[in-house]
């Protein structure tokens, strides 16, 4: 019996859905516990490329049930979407997937006020993906949001939907904005939502504590990454959910008791895409290059992701903050080519250097990182199958990473295929 969460450990994209499906083969469940379809989770399987935002990584593997859990905000057009596609693949989820009947719905008015707070805010924007979240949960913690059992109950559902239409416009007037005027078109669009879900909709809390009393193995799906986190990340440029290891648990209703793993994922440098601190990104050819070679643009949105090189004061943080006892480390090979590397050991601030991660912004943009440098290998890792076979730079490079930061590397992703891996259980 195993809970391992899956954490992204840096500021997303880290790789996670590539992992999650890798380790789907040694497990009964996987779950999504936070974020909705703003994240981008990519598999490579049989040359095939996927992009999953709300259906778990573990769906490739046909012995695996799937759950979206109830710290999901489910956008059901883009669920139904993915339903389709998958479809459309020969996949067969019928008996495999569940939908928490407690996760919020995202309509459509929460994306047009999720643009709209985008478009008027000048300066301070996030740089949202524009997927709905922050609105969904805003609803959400004001206690006047849809859940996905409302959309199976139609006089419920008609007077929910008014109500927040009449908060939505009240704030786009308030930005100037166009007002929604279809209210009778969403709540139509809802019901039919509900009814091709409805096979799908359950209480999965009790089917995932259930899953673990019968000593299954299950894999907690994380979305988003830490510094992203609603609590812990660089507020305000965050997501508004937790991404964390306590997010998994209030995210599926699984009791902290029952976890048995953290891992946390990493790329072997570092990228944010959207607004906010990133103490060791790259202005220059070097970060160019390096958004080249790894295709560093948004699997949701498409948008170039800022890059630079390894962090580990803001991995260690992560560390700290999720319990992180064991570590991947993705996209090795896209340091194959380089002369040296770097990787932040500490930040200096006027004058003084630290190692604790500042969570106040203006603190976090006037540091300057301080690096160790390594020599780079400059030679492929791809076909590399097992830590002994990479070149002893790459070992140097790794073992600074756990010495540092205190935890074991177990799986090291040497590309975005799922054989392209090592594994140093
Ligand atoms: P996620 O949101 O954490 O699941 O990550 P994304 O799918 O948004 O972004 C990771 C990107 O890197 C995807 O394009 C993956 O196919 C790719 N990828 C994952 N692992 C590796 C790796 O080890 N090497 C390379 N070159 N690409 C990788
Ligand atoms: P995965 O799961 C990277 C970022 C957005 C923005 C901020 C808030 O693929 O790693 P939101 O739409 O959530 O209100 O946007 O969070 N963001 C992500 N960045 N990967 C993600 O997901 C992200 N999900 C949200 O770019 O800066
Ligand atoms: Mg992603």
């Amino acid at each position: 019996m195993s809970i391992r969460i899956i954490i992204g450990a840096q500021w997303g994209d880290e790789g996670k859905g590539k992992i999650v499906d890798q380790l789907s083969s040694q497990v009964q469940q996987v779950v999504r516990y936070q974020g909705g379809a703003n994240a981008g989770h990519t598999l490579k399987i049989n040359g095939e490329t996927f992009v999953l935002h709300l259906i778990p990584s573990g769906i490739f593997q046909d012995h695996v049930q799937c759950t979206i859990g109830n710290g999901v905000v489910i956008d059901p057009e883009a669920l139904i979407n993915e339903m389709k596609a998958l479809e459309a693949l020969g996949i067969q989820f019928k008996d495999r997937l569940s939908i928490s009947e407690t996760a919020h719905v995202i309509l459509e008015y929460h994306k047009v006020l999720d643009r709209a707070k985008e478009h008027t805010a000048g300066g301070s924007k996030i740089g949202t993906t524009g997927r709905g979240i922050g609105p969904a949960y805003s609803h959400k913690t004001a206690r006047i949001g849809i859940r996905m059992m409302d959309l199976l109950d139609p006089s419920l559902l008609k007077e929910k939907i008014y109500r927040n239409i009449d908060e939505v416009n009240s704030a786009l007037k308030m930005m100037h904005q166009v007002p929604i005027d279809n209210a009778e078109d969403i709540l139509q669009q809802a019901l039919d939502w509900g009814q091709t879900l409805e096979p799908y909709i359950t209480d999965t809390s009790k089917r995932l504590y259930n899953s673990w009393k019968k000593g299954e193995h299950l894999l907690l799906e994380g979305a988003q990454g830490s510094l992203l986190d609603l609590d812990h990340g660089t507020y305000p440029y965050v997501t508004s959910s937790s991404p964390t290891s306590g997010g998994a648990c209030i995210g599926t209703g699984l009791p902290p008791t029952s976890i048995t793993h953290v891992m946390g994922i990493a790329k072997a440098y570092c990228t944010r895409v959207g607004n906010g601190p990133f103490p060791t990104e790259l202005h220059d050819e070097i970060g160019e290059t390096l958004r080249k070679i790894g295709h560093e643009f948004g699997a949701t949105t498409g948008r170039p992701r800022r890059c630079g090189w390894l962090d580990l004061v803001a991995l260690a943080y992560a560390v700290r903050i999720n319990g992180i006892n064991e570590l991947t480390i993705t996209k090795l090979d896209v340091l194959d080519t380089f002369d040296h590397v770097h990787v932040c050991t500490a930040y200096e601030l006027d004058g003084e250097l630290i190692t604790d991660f500042p969570l106040r912004i203006e603190t976090l943009e006037r540091i300057r990182p301080v690096y160790e440098t390594f020599p780079g290998w400059k030679s492929p890792t791809r076909n590399c199958r097992h830590r002994d076979e990479l070149p002893s730079e790459v070992k140097s490079y790794l073992h600074r990473i756990e010495t540092y930061l205190e935890v074991p590397i177990k799986i090291i992703s040497t590309g975005p295929a799922r054989e392209e891996t090592i594994t140093c259980y």
